[in-house]
């Protein structure tokens, strides 16, 4: 039988899910926390580790999405042997009777024709193995489980794993507030460590809706994990819940920041957008030091330092006229105001960025949640090109 137990041995194999296209900037994270032999998946990568590197990812990761740990992989011939190898693992070791599980996960086999189907069997295998001990049958609760178990099948095999975060990691714990199309937190993560910000120049944000930019922009250089609000992980349900490691690895993570490193600010023409951002800022050491103004972008000044813009603005599937006319002043702001300055603009549609007018430097694929969307850069500068590459050169070298 296979038991918890046999999961806390060195080298168990963890699994962190990300969204499409951030495999790299993912193992970048995770080899900047000190982690080496990353495997690059799709939508995910894999490290082996332990359980005080499962609870430790859990608070330090931004980029990630959720975090699994492998009970066990096995191969399979056809749909009645998910039931039979989904039993030979004993559920009892995991959790009690008295609490409620889940199991989410992606079929991608041809062995099954309804894809709901064998995620019956592992339900039925879960709850024939309370049944087999004479325990109390553990209730189903799909919303908020007390424990969520993946199962994944690629053909004939057959991945088992215990979803140690629970609700996804986006869920930081800091954002009460939100506008209509707030950007994902780890998306948001994603972007900055993607755009490659140095955590030094001015930050700004000038669409910065309910501010989900800028407290990630802020959380990141002052050090602090974006989930230090968060209350919630699955694995403190497990039977093996070790609450003294996790009480020191939580004690260890910074968690206030007094002084940031860097100007970060942002600004928003809808004063309800303003006051969302300010409430979300609040609960943060560092929330006095952001300032937030009620401004039309093009009202933002010429600044006295570079500036570094990552932002998020408004789009629909298909652009209307005045929303074209929106990105061409964006792009005479960035030129006329705005130099020098990088800048990083995330939007789903193509044809707005085509009406900046300024020729990208940088350009991904990427989602925000399910929509898949461009991440572009701009470089503007005062003076002539020679001028500014002279200049970007002595900055690299000092
Ligand atoms: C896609 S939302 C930004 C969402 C934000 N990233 C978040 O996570 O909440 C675009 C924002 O641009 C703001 N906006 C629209 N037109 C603007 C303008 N001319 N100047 C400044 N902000 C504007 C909207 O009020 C909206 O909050």
């Amino acid at each position: 039988m296979i038991t918890l137990n046999n999961l806390t041995k060195d080298s168990i194999s963890i699994t962190l899910k990300c969204f499409f296209g951030f495999e790299d900037t993912l193992t970048e994270e995770l080899t900047e926390l000190g982690y080496k032999d990353i495997t690059k998946l799709n939508r995910a990568v894999q490290i082996k580790g332990t359980w005080e590197d499962v609870y430790y990812l859990n608070l330090h990761t931004r980029c990630a999405i959720s975090i699994l740990v492998e009970i066990a992989q096995f191969r399979i011939h056809d749909e009645q042997d998910v039931y039979k190898k989904a039993a030979q693992i004993d559920w009892t070791s995991f959790f009690r009777s008295n609490q409620t599980f889940a199991i989410k996960g992606a079929i991608n086999s041809s062995l099954f024709k309804n894809t709901h189907y064998p995620f019956l069997l592992v339900k039925d295998a879960i709850i024939d193995c309370f049944r087999d001990k004479s325990m109390d049958r553990p209730s189903i609760e799909l919303k908020t489980p007390n424990i969520l178990i993946d199962l994944y099948i690629r053909e004939n095999m057959l991945t088992l794993s215990i979803n140690t975060s629970g609700a996804p990691l986006f869920h930081r714990g800091y954002r009460t507030e939100t506008g209509s199309a707030p950007l994902n937190e780890v998306v948001a993560a994603c972007l900055i460590r993607l755009s490659g910000w140095d955590k030094k120049t001015t930050f700004l944000d000038p669409f910065c809706g309910s501010g989900t930019i800028l407290i990630e922009a802020a959380l990141l250089a002052a050090g602090v994990p974006s989930s230090i609000e968060r209350q919630h992980y699955a694995f403190k349900n497990l039977k093996n819940f070790d609450q003294k490691l996790w009480d020191k690895i939580y004690d260890d993570a910074p968690k206030n920041a007094r002084v940031l490193p860097c100007r970060i600010f942002g600004s928003d023409i809808a004063d309800e957008m303003v006051l969302k951002t300010r409430a979300n800022l609040r609960a943060m050491s560092f929330g006095k030091l952001i300032a937030i103004s009620a401004l039309d972008y093009s009202e933002i000044q010429k600044q006295e330092e570079d500036i570094f813009i990552l932002t998020n603005p408004p789009y629909g599937q298909r652009l209307e006229a005045d929303e074209l006319d929106l990105y061409s002043g964006i792009g005479d702001w960035l030129k006329n105001t705005m130099n020098p300055s990088t800048t990083w603009i995330i939007t789903s549609n193509e044809d707005g960025p085509k009406s900046i007018g300024l020729r990208p430097g940088k350009k991904y694929n990427i989602y925000n949640g399910d929509i898949p969307c461009t991440f572009r850069s701009y470089e503007t500068f005062s003076g002539s090109l020679k001028e500014y590459k002279s200049k970007a050169n002595e900055n690299t070298k000092s």
